[in-house]
């Protein structure tokens, strides 16, 4: 391959010794960019991602969700991203649902006519670009293990995304195991997303205090079902961590840390599996 790239480990540590022939489970990376799209049960958001650095340029740009988010108001709001940057070439899409083998299993915050449907597919016959496509807490744990707040982590590490919805990630040495839905365990007998999601928060109008005690008892949830080393909480929220966070992790045995890139992270991970070239997802 004729690239001025670096070569990085699964780690994501840049490997240093030049010449040096690449271990099983290592991959060359070229200097490029990639568009990253986070789509979530409310909004949409893109921006351009420099990798290797894995930096977002800027800011990124926000759309609401449609209402109801069909496959096809769902496809024209990602092609108005991509119409925006006026991009053409490679991009990674976050989705708020597990995707097996390129197919939506369940999409709770989106239409249930996703459900089925392959959304690289869709995504690229609208736009006529090139998309991978993961889960939405997956990219943001990717994108928090690699460039953020897991980035020296070793052991089992764990995100947890609140937002519209919980999404989370779980990673072992750095390498992910997709797909965990652990927003659906049950808190009182009833799905943890109803009561510990950023959004319970504001339709409750719950007060920081109040919902620490919901986001406590998840957390301590995870924490004896999964037994990690580290748990990191991202989503919007995790950018005011201290007014919740120091209460919600009372009695968790496992580290707890906000996320780096708090709600960018969506982007950067998306980007990141795009840049990859494959579909963890
Ligand atoms: C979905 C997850 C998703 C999370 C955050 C949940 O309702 O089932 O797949 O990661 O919301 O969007």
């Amino acid at each position: 391959m004729s690239c001025l790239g670096a070569v990085f480990g699964t780690d994501g540590v840049r490997w240093p010794k030049s010449g040096a022939v690449p271990r099983a489970g290592m991959y060359l990376i070229c200097p490029m960019t990639v568009l990253g799209i986070d789509i979530g049960g409310t909004g949409v958001k893109g921006g351009l991602v420099d990798f290797p650095a894995g930096v977002l340029q800027g800011d990124p740009v926000h759309l609401p969700t449609p209402q109801p988010a069909s496959p096809l108001a769902l496809a024209r709001a990602v092609k108005k991203l991509v119409d925006h940057f006026q991009w053409k070439g490679p991009i990674g899409a976050g989705f708020p649902g597990p995707i097996r083998e390129g197919v939506v299993e369940t999409a709770v915050n989106l239409s249930p006519q996703w459900v089925g449907k392959n959304p690289e597919k869709i995504f690229q016959k609208i736009t006529r670009q090139k998309f991978v496509v993961i889960n939405d807490a997956d990219a943001a744990g990717l994108a928090e293990v690699h460039h953020g707040a897991g980035k020296k982590a070793k052991g089992v590490v764990v995100m947890i995304t609140l937002g519209t919805g919980i999404g989370s990630a779980l990673f072992y040495q750095g390498v992910l195991i997709p797909n965990t839905e652990l927003g659906h365990l049950t808190l009182g007998g009833k799905d943890a997303e109803k009561s510990a999601s950023a959004k319970a928060r504001e339709i409750h109008e719950w007060s920081w205090k109040k919902w620490s005690r919901k986001v406590r008892e998840y957390l301590q949830q995870v924490d004896r079902l999964i037994n990690p080393d580290l748990i990191i909480v991202g989503g919007g929220v995790s950018k005011r961590s201290e007014k919740w966070l120091p209460r919600a992790s009372e009695g968790v045995r496992a580290k707890v840390v906000p996320a780096k890139l708090h709600n960018e992270a969506g982007i950067v991970g998306a980007a990141m599996a795009a840049a990859r070239g494959r579909g963890l997802g």
